[in-house]
């Protein structure tokens, strides 16, 4: 099963992307993720990104397609994967297609802007693995420590309430539009995205049709 996860920032994208692996058993490819990790190795791609990330701008698409081309071509990717984060431009979905990567299911988790901003001062993320908190929602089980890996949680950069209202621009702009082009071929999936996390998890399941 190879599955899109769509929406806003904040919109709960790497939340339920971290249930969906649990549940189906395949990796998430969260493009987010790897360019935090690049920013932080100091690598060429995370050079190229960290100026458009931290100022809420999406980063060009040939640095994304890049990274995801390798990615998918993984052996792990074998059995399905989902993607968190990608694509996020018609020019990103056109290569996706164009690449020949099947896409199942685009799950778009529908949230209002005004929401986004009090999930975001209230995110923590894991400085190792990258999975992501809330400190009322959905808290570590030891305060300050990943679930996952044990390691640090701390707060993104750019969840900043000004760089949070870029973002959302960002999307309505240049994200949203592909509602459009995955509904004309039939794989668009609307989610209501407020509403506790466990029943999205649900209604994402159901939608996509998967026995668990
Ligand atoms: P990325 O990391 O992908 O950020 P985003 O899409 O803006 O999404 P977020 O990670 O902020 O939110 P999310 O939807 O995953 O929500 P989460 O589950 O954490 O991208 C960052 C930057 O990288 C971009 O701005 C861009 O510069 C660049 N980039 C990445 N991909 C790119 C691409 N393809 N093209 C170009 N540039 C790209 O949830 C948010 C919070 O809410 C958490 O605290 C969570 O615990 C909480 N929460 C989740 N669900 C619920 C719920 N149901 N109820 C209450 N709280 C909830």
């Amino acid at each position: 099963m190879n599955l899109i996860l769509l929406g806003a920032p904040g919109a709960g994208k790497g939340t339920q992307a971290e249930l969906l692996i649990e549940q189906l058993g395949i990796p998430s490819i969260s493009t987010g993720n790897m360019l935090r990790e690049a920013v932080a190795n100091g690598t060429e791609t995370g050079l190229k990104a960290k100026y458009y990330m931290e100022n809420g701008l999406l980063v060009p698409d040939d640095v994304i397609m890049g990274i995801v081309a390798e990615r998918v071509a993984q052996p792990d990717c074998q059995n399905g994967f989902i993607l968190d984060g990608v694509p996020r431009t018609l020019a990103q979905a056109d290569a996706l297609e164009a690449a020949g990567v099947r896409i199942d299911h685009v799950v778009s988790i529908e949230i209002d802007d005004e929401v986004i901003e009090g999930r975001m001062t209230g995110r923590r993320v894991c400085s190792k693995c990258g999975a992501s908190y809330h400190i009322v929602a959905n808290p570590t089980k030891v305060e300050g420590k990943c679930d996952l890996c044990g390691s640090d949680v701390t707060t993104r950069k750019d969840d900043a309430p000004e760089t949070v209202r870029k973002r959302l621009v960002e999307y309505h702009a240049k994200t949203e539009v592909l509602k459009e082009f995955y509904a004309k071929r039939d794989k668009l999936r609307l989610v209501e995205g407020n509403q506790p996390i466990k029943a999205i998890t649900a209604e994402i399941l159901n939608k996509i049709g998967a026995r668990v």
